[in-house]
């Protein structure tokens, strides 16, 4: 069978990640997708030693990846909204399927993407864009497909819960944790989003598009981060029975849907109070399903790369389906179902 062929722009953490995991589990995720799927192109800015030893092609001007004639999919993991904004666009002009774990791309430029990606017949997968390795996406959009959502509400960023947690349970210093979690790659490269919020609004509105079946409007949440909460906020959080939790939360109201992301006052009983360190949390109340919750790590190059590799095995799934079932499947449904009410 003749293999699909991805080209992957960006070998940092995620991009590393991602090449790592397809390589070590390459014949079961193959076996998965029923074709197997190769990584044939990599854009880097530097050579890898990986790669010499797959025998992949290595390219500089990550353009010519999303350009590559040989390519089937092209995973956009180089992070920011300028030149990864240019290069979805170039690669779906080239009738190439994108797969992104850009939240800040996405939220901010989703609607117009998904427009060019309809209209070129291509898909864009973006699994990997909220939560980390958690199939939030996948929640959403298949497993709770029955059901009106009333509510959502989670941990989404994880190195603001990392913080928060060792903050608490060590009496560790905010900025010092903050650099620990930068050497670890759950960090933004500019760590300003995620402790203002900023990231986490990136991905609620994301997890709303999809709830509510609402354009991406990122300019209407309400955002405030974690920088100002000091330990005393911790530690009378603590003794007075509750944990300080960074939530990002969507709800169904008669004014339309509230988008809010801030630090949060949480009984310490609670399940989504305890799930601490870099994890992640989304809760879900769906009118059928009732409350639903979704929980595993939330950043880092692995559990990552497990959410970008599951689109890439969607998409090579449907590269043998007619195009109107393949953009039925992945393609963008809010878009389809614009809600005014907000
Ligand atoms: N900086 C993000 C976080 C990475 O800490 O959650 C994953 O999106």
């Amino acid at each position: 069978m003749k293999p699909v062929k991805v080209g992957l722009c960006g070998l940092g953490t995620v991009g590393s990640g991602t090449f790592a995991v397809l390589s070590r589990n390459q014949s079961a995720i193959s076996a998965r997708a029923g074709v197997p799927i190769e990584i044939v192109h990599v854009g880097a800015r530097r050579d890898n030693p990986a790669c010499d030893l797959a025998g992949v092609k290595v390219s500089r001007d990550i353009f010519d990846v999303a350009r590559d004639p040989e390519i089937d999919i092209v995973v956009e993991l180089i992070g920011g909204t300028t030149t990864a904004r240019e290069l979805v666009s170039t690669a779906i002009a080239n009738g190439k399927h994108v797969v992104t774990a850009n939240k800040a791309l996405i939220a901010e430029f989703g609607n117009e993407l998904f427009a060019a990606a309809q209209a070129q017949g291509v898909s864009i997968a973006f699994e990997a864009a909220v939560a980390g390795g958690i199939p939030i996406i996948k929640a959403l959009r298949e497993g709770l497909a029955a059901n009106q959502i009333e509510w959502l509400a989670g941990i989404i960023n994880g190195t603001g819960n990392f913080i928060l947690t060792e903050m608490r349970d060590k009496g560790r210093d905010f900025h010092d944790v903050l650099k620990e979690a930068q050497a670890l790659g759950y960090a933004e490269a500019d760590p300003t989003f995620d402790v203002e919020g900023i990231d986490a609004a990136h991905k609620l509105v994301i997890l709303a598009s999809l709830a509510f079946g609402m354009p991406l409007q990122f300019d209407k949440v309400f955002t405030e981060g974690i920088s100002q909460i000091a330990p005393e906020d911790v530690n009378y959080a603590q003794e007075l029975g509750y944990r300080i939790k960074h939530l990002g939360i969507a709800r169904q109201t008669e004014a339309g849907i509230e988008l809010r992301v801030h630090p949060t006052m949480i009984p310490a009983k609670r399940l989504i109070a305890n799930v601490d360190g870099v994890m992640n949390a989304v809760l879900v109340k769906g009118d059928a399903v009732g409350p639903t919750l979704y929980y595993g790590a939330g950043a880092g190059a692995e559990p990552t790369a497990s959410a970008v590799v599951a689109d890439i095995v969607d998409v090579a799934r449907t590269l043998s389906v007619s195009t109107s079932q393949r953009v039925a499947h992945l393609g963008f449904h809010a878009l389809a179902n614009p809600n005014p009410n907000i």
